[in-house]
């Protein structure tokens, strides 16, 4: 099945038809592998990040945990899209009682993702450097017909940035080119009739990605 997803992910358009993507899919032991270690590397990471200045220091030093890619990502965004993040944020959270001070709860919740949410499979998605945005977009492309021919099949997903800081684990289980660069990972498996998976992301109105010419007609 999920080579029949990646064929209708293949139908989408692509810069010159070059698909300058590639897709590592982790099932069983070696996602479980994989699973493990992103969860080993997150409880450090959690620490370091609610921890005191000694933690810190200790955490600094040993280097345990700390992001091994894509190290910029942690950056505040930016104040025009900050409060986009913060608002869905803290729509999830209150939607599945977590108080918004509540750190521990809040990195628990974050620990899921490198559980894959539970899911007995994982992508990860790779763009060859060389196009630049053009690979990402072209990825992004092929991963939505991929997410909507798996939603057609009854399967749930969900993207994941999540993984992108240690791409060192995934290269360890696969002999992924090094032109290519880790752009996102994604789960996918059965969805639950759970809570969680009622929560409805808020939408913008289009005026609010539409930019108005600079003369009104
Ligand atoms: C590239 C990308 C990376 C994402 N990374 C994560 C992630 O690491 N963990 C997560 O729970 N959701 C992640 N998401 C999901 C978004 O938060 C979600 O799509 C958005 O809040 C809208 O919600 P909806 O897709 O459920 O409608 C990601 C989405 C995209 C497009």
């Amino acid at each position: 099945m999920i080579e029949e997803l990646i064929a209708d992910s293949l139908t989408a358009p692509s810069w010159s038809n070059t698909r300058p993507f590639k897709v590592c899919v982790a099932t069983g032991e070696r996602k479980d592998r994989i699973s493990a270690e992103f969860s080993r590397r997150w409880s450090k990471l959690s620490k370091f990040r609610n921890g005191n200045i000694f933690t810190k220091i200790k955490l600094l030093l040993t280097g345990a945990g700390l992001p091994t890619s894509h190290r910029l990502m942690a950056r505040p965004y930016v104040p025009e899209l900050k409060p986009r993040a913060e608002r869905v944020g803290k729509e999830l959270y209150s939607w599945i009682g977590v108080a918004r001070g509540d750190r521990k709860a809040r990195d628990e919740q974050w620990a899921k993702n490198y559980e894959f949410f539970g899911a007995p499979v994982e992508l990860f998605i790779y763009i060859h450097k060389s196009l630049h945005i053009f690979a990402a977009n072209d990825a992004g492309l092929m991963l939505q017909n991929l997410i909507l021919s798996a939603h057609a099949r009854g399967l749930g997903t969900c993207l994941q940035g999540a993984v992108i800081i240690w791409d060192d684990v995934i290269r360890k289980e696969f002999d992924v080119p090094k032109d290519y660069k880790l752009l996102t990972g994604l789960a996918i498996g059965y969805p639950k009739d759970s809570h969680i998976n009622k929560f409805g992301a808020h939408r913008l109105s289009p005026s609010a990605v539409i930019i108005p010419p600079r003369v009104a007609d």
